[in-house]
């Protein structure tokens, strides 16, 4: 059976239609009509938690540009909220939460505890796929372990994480408590939002490459291992796609893993190493750096060129190698869809 959506086709390694692009970070505040409903719904958690607004928001970036695929509104961050640690968004200064630095910080996280108060925005998954066309795919997400438990060990968002490096070394029993809380909630928060009408999961490890080889074995590899296997068990035929940032020394370990179908390439990685390593088993997503759209001009020409050349002949979906940024103007991200569709 053919799939009718270019991401999905892509991520089943059939031959797309064309080539589907989405941007990470796609809904936010380089859209005006983002900033006037944001400026309107209180908090950021409260934008999260409010389903009509979250559906909307998540709908913007799709009417504007046509993007093959919508990624819910929510945030890394709501897994923290729902266990009980305080997590707020300070304007400016992005998320604040209480710092945990031993198992005491958090006995009292229960994971089971993601699937009442998150049901918010299961109601968002929902509302969102009911609004999308039959071109365009949903987009389900969480943190990976690892990147999640690097704020709430910080209680901030830091240069190298060292707080949660540093625990990680000093005490491996009692930080590898957190990630199992980590890895249990993350399941089950993927789960719901598969059941509510996400088609594509995405795992976000933005801070994957802070870690050496060996650590990030153990808190990126086997809890990403861990949590798509377990949503495999139930949902064998949801791709799931990995994104570790600044981490192309595991696509080996990413390529051998076949509970990923996808991974996720971020902008300093050479593209050609990614497709020679990498394509040939899965498909690939990525990696036009966020400054050459941000720019425009000749920049964005010819670097969305280059990677439409080393990816577009296998199972690709064009994105950028990192989250689009608040000064993008808009016409830039006109040109680059585009561009993207003109090349199939
Ligand atoms: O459009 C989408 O991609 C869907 C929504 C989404 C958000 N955050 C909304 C958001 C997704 C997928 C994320 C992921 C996320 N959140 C990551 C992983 C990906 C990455 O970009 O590295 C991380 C590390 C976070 C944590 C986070 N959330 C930070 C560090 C910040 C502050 C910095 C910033 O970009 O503002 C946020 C806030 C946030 N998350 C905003 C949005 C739209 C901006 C908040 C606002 O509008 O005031």
């Amino acid at each position: 059976m053919s799939n009718q959506k270019p991401i999905l086709q892509a991520l089943s390694r059939e031959t797309p239609d064309r080539i589907p692009i989405w941007l990470m970070r796609q809904a936010g505040r380089y859209l005006p009509e983002y900033q006037k409903i944001r400026a309107n719904s209180g908090s950021f958690l409260d934008l999260c938690y409010a389903p009509d607004l979250a559906a909307e928001v998540t709908l913007q970036p799709i009417r504007r540009f046509g993007f093959d695929a919508a990624i819910l509104f929510s945030d890394i961050l709501v897994i923290p909220d729902a266990l009980g640690q305080k997590v707020e968004f300070l304007q400016g200064e992005g998320p604040c939460l209480d710092p945990i630095n031993n198992e005491a910080g958090y006995s009292s996280f229960k994971p089971e505890q993601v699937v009442d108060y998150l049901a918010p925005v299961f109601e968002t998954v929902a509302k969102v796929k009911a609004g999308l066309d039959q071109q365009t795919t949903l987009i389900g997400f969480c943190g990976a372990p690892w990147t999640v438990a690097t704020y709430m060990v910080s209680g901030k968002g830091t240069k190298d994480q060292a707080e949660a490096r540093i625990w990680a070394y000093r005490d491996p029993a009692g930080f590898g408590g957190l990630i199992d809380i980590l890895i249990e909630s993350s399941i089950l928060y993927l789960k719901e939002q598969v059941k509510a009408g996400a088609e594509v999961l995405q795992i976000f490890d933005t801070w994957a490459g802070s870690l050496s080889e060996s650590e990030r074995a153990k808190w990126c590899l086997a809890p990403l291992e861990k949590i798509a296997g377990a949503i495999k068990k139930e949902y064998p035929n949801v791709p799931i796609t990995a994104f570790l940032r600044g981490a192309p020394s595991s696509f080996d370990a990413l390529k051998s893993m076949d509970v990923i179908d996808c991974v996720g390439i971020d902008t300093a990685t050479p593209a050609e190493l990614a497709a020679r390593i990498v394509q040939p088993s899965k498909c690939i997503q990525g990696n036009l750096d966020p400054l050459a759209l941000l720019a425009g001009g000749a920049a964005l020409e010819h670097e969305t060129d280059h990677v439409l050349e080393a990816f577009g002949s296998a199972p690709f979906i064009f994105n950028l190698g990192h989250g689009i940024l608040p000064e993008t103007p808009i016409a830039h991200v006109e040109r680059l869809v585009e561009k993207v569709r003109a090349a199939g």
